[in-house]
């Protein structure tokens, strides 16, 4: 059962797959629209849309419900689950009935939200995280997170990563990995430890090839300061630089006009604290591709 369907993006993958499907959705308009896909995927057999209200849906009568709430609201996007339609009691009530559910939320869905007993899995494509869902009445309850298109997963083990000082790389996690709070997991994969302990950057020593962190060379670390900035990316000649912060509240946009670079390297930096000091990392500085 797919209890706010849309136009079918998601039960046409389930009828591909081999699901048989039931559909509700309460707009008529997508309603048409979502069997006039079925139809013209040729999986009109395999599924039976109409129209009706998530709340009226008996998820005791099949064998997996399915719920990809709307998001959105007259004043645009929302992070709230109380504002989600069907709202978040609705599908509470829908998970606790049903069987086996699977539930589509927001990435940024508060950790309270999530109903006890369920997996929570973060999915990022390309490295960008693109969705969460919740899932009930299978094995495993905890956190995970995947990568796609490598379909590469990661489950919470409890692994806590120790802190320490910065060795020859450092390393960003993929952003389900840090959403999913599995930098631990990650940082043991690199045999790694943070440079502090409050942010997800994790330095190491060995160049571990993985999915689940970029991995960025250290070439210098410098308090953070502007003008001490601006000479040691002079002095090494880069025009070109990429920036990532996280824990800074300086304005990449800004700083990268006040630096006025112009040279012909390229480099990474990464604004962050450590160890609670505003710092910045410089990385990769390489002559142009
Ligand atoms: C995010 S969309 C679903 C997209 C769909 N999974 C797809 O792949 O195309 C959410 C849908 O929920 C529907 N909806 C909102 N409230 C509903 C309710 N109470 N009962 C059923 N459908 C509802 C909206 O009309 C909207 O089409």
């Amino acid at each position: 059962m797919d209890a706010c369907c849309g136009i079918g993006g998601d039960f046409l993958a389930l009828a591909r797959a081999g699901c048989t499907v039931a559909a509700v959705d309460t707009d008529p308009l997508t309603v048409a629209v979502a069997r006039a896909n079925a139809e013209a995927l040729g999986l009109g057999d395999r599924v039976t849309v109409s129209v009706g209200d998530a709340a009226e849906v008996r998820p005791e009568e099949y064998d997996v419900l399915f719920a990809d709430p709307a998001r959105r609201t007259g004043r645009g996007r929302t992070f709230d689950p109380m504002a989600y339609s069907p709202p978040w009691p609705v599908v509470l009530d829908l998970i606790s009935r049903a069987s086996r559910a699977c539930v589509k939320v927001a990435p940024g869905i508060p950790y309270e939200f999530i109903p006890a007993g369920a997996e929570a899995e973060w999915v990022s494509y390309k490295g960008e995280v693109k969705e969460a869902a919740l899932w009930t009445g299978q094995e495993g309850a905890g956190r995970r997170a995947t990568l796609l298109p490598g379909g590469h997963t990661l489950t919470a083990t409890g692994a806590e990563a120790p802190v320490g000082p910065a060795g020859r790389y450092v390393y960003e996690p993929d952003g389900a990995a840090i959403r999913a709070h599995l930098v631990g997991e990650v940082s043991e994969i690199v045999n790694g430890r943070l440079l502090d302990p409050m942010i997800a950057y994790i330095t190491g020593d060995d160049p571990i090839d993985t999915p689940w962190a970029a991995r960025y060379e250290i070439e210098d670390i410098l308090p953070f300061s502007g003008k001490k900035l601006r000479a040691a990316l002079r002095e090494r000649q880069v025009g070109n630089v990429t920036i990532k912060k996280r824990g800074s509240a300086v304005d990449i946009e800004r700083l990268r006009a006040d630096l006025r670079l112009n040279g012909e390297k390229s480099a990474t930096i990464i604004l962050t604290r450590i160890l609670d000091k505003p710092s910045v990392i410089i990385c990769d500085t390489s002559p142009p591709a």
